[in-house]
């Protein structure tokens, strides 16, 4: 069976950029912008142009920036917003507007004090202003998450028919389970007159850690565009991390999705990102984090040592990463010390490991982590100890 692509619609320079206590300015954004572009991303959200005059302008210069990518601006659902999008995207190759309202209970009640049908009304209107500028128009379900799901395609049917290429399903608030995400996405799916004309997409967020498992979630069931972040960044517990994403589907062949995106620049980016925004990743964070490839216990070392895939499912070099390390610590082994002292040059013999693991765990027990200078120290002791 062939592999169908996944789009991927990243939304570091929007939703990322809304993760409180960053603030990136117009050539901060560019730079990104232009390495999301060569890293292969299809669409790139550059921000919500009428927020503020330095996101329209953001958005504007990404547009005249980009050479490959779709690139998109947000807006509420009503035509002041879209005419500024509009403005701001003048110069982009291919435009994109994103535009949309909430459809929960909740966001109708207290954002909108508003009722269901009117909701309906202004989503298809503001779906056609749309398209009075661009063919490209995205729709957004806001907390289509804790919307109920017979609604929620009422919803889609008219935006559909108003002239929607992209439905966005959010689970806004992170509520969902992978479970009831991809039930939603199937019944969407299943249910909605017109969907062929329409491509459906995940837009999850991580309150509950479960974003890039909803998003796919959401991909097995028929949603063929993921939206996420760089790093996973985004308010609160942040969004869908798209490098997760990217990985997955490249391991695990046996969904027959795949995307476009250059893995082998995943750290640089993630680097990059995280020296600009000021926001640094967790070390044990999958994919990019700095103990990604790193192991530090005597089992897993020996093992790696011997052969890496025995606790690797990723080759580091897929990911931009040079090689796996073998961190020493006082949980390592003596083929971990033997394989570090190779590293720096020193072939001991199985009697003189015997010894020099001794006086490792000796200091090993006092530090977090033993370096080469460390590794050198008990090296000089132990030549002049046997003259
Ligand atoms: O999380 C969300 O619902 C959003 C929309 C504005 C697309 O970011
Ligand atoms: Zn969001």
């Amino acid at each position: 069976m062939n592999s169908e692509k996944i789009e991927i619609f990243d939304t570091t320079l929007r939703d990322g950029e809304q993760v409180p206590g960053c603030k990136l300015n117009t050539e901060q954004k560019l730079t990104i912008a232009e390495r999301l572009d060569a890293l292969g991303i299809d669409i790139i959200e550059a921000g919500f142009p009428i927020s503020s005059p330095g996101d329209f302008e953001s958005v504007s210069e990404i547009s005249k920036l980009v050479k490959n990518a779709t690139v998109c601006g947000l807006t509420r659902a009503n035509k002041k917003d879209i005419d500024v999008a509009a403005e701001a995207l003048q110069f982009a190759k291919k435009p994109r507007i994103h535009t949309g309202i909430g459809t929960s209970d909740s966001h109708i009640r207290y954002k909108f004090n508003s009722n269901r049908e009117d909701i309906i009304e202004r989503a298809a209107e503001a779906v056609k202003y749309a398209k009075t500028y661009v063919e490209d128009v995205e729709f957004y379900a806001e907390d289509a998450g804790r919307t109920d799901n017979e609604y929620l395609a009422q919803v889609c049917e008219a935006v559909i028919k108003a002239g929607a290429t992209v439905l966005n399903i959010p689970d806004t608030t992170g509520y969902c389970l992978p479970e009831e995400y991809g039930e939603k996405i199937k019944y969407l799916k299943e249910n909605v007159k017109g969907i062929e004309k329409a491509v459906l997409s995940c837009h999850c967020h991580n309150d509950l850690g479960l974003a890039t498992a909803n998003s796919i979630a959401g991909a097995i069931n028929g949603a063929r565009q993921i939206e996420c972040t760089i790093n996973g960044l985004g308010e609160r517990a942040g969004n869908t991390a798209l490098e997760e994403v990217v990985m997955i589907l490249k391991q695990h062949k046996d969904l027959n999705l795949h995307t476009d995106v250059n893995s082998r620049m995943l750290n640089e980016m993630s680097l990059m990102v995280s020296d600009l925004m000021g926001m640094s990743v967790q070390p044990n964070k999958a994919i990019v984090g700095a103990n990604a490839f790193a192991h530090s216990s005597g089992i897993h070392q020996d093992g790696v040592i011997k052969n890496r895939e025995t606790y690797e499912i990723i080759d580091p070099a897929e990911v931009g990463v040079n090689a796996s390390s073998i961190i020493l610590t006082a949980r390592s082994g003596r083929s971990a010390l033997a394989y570090r002292f190779k590293h720096i040059g020193y072939e001991v013999t199985k009697n003189e490991l015997d010894y020099l693991y001794q006086e490792f765990l000796k200091i090993a027990d006092m530090k977090k982590e033993i370096c080469n200078d460390d590794l050198s120290l008990i090296m000089t002791a132990f030549n002049r100890k046997i003259g």
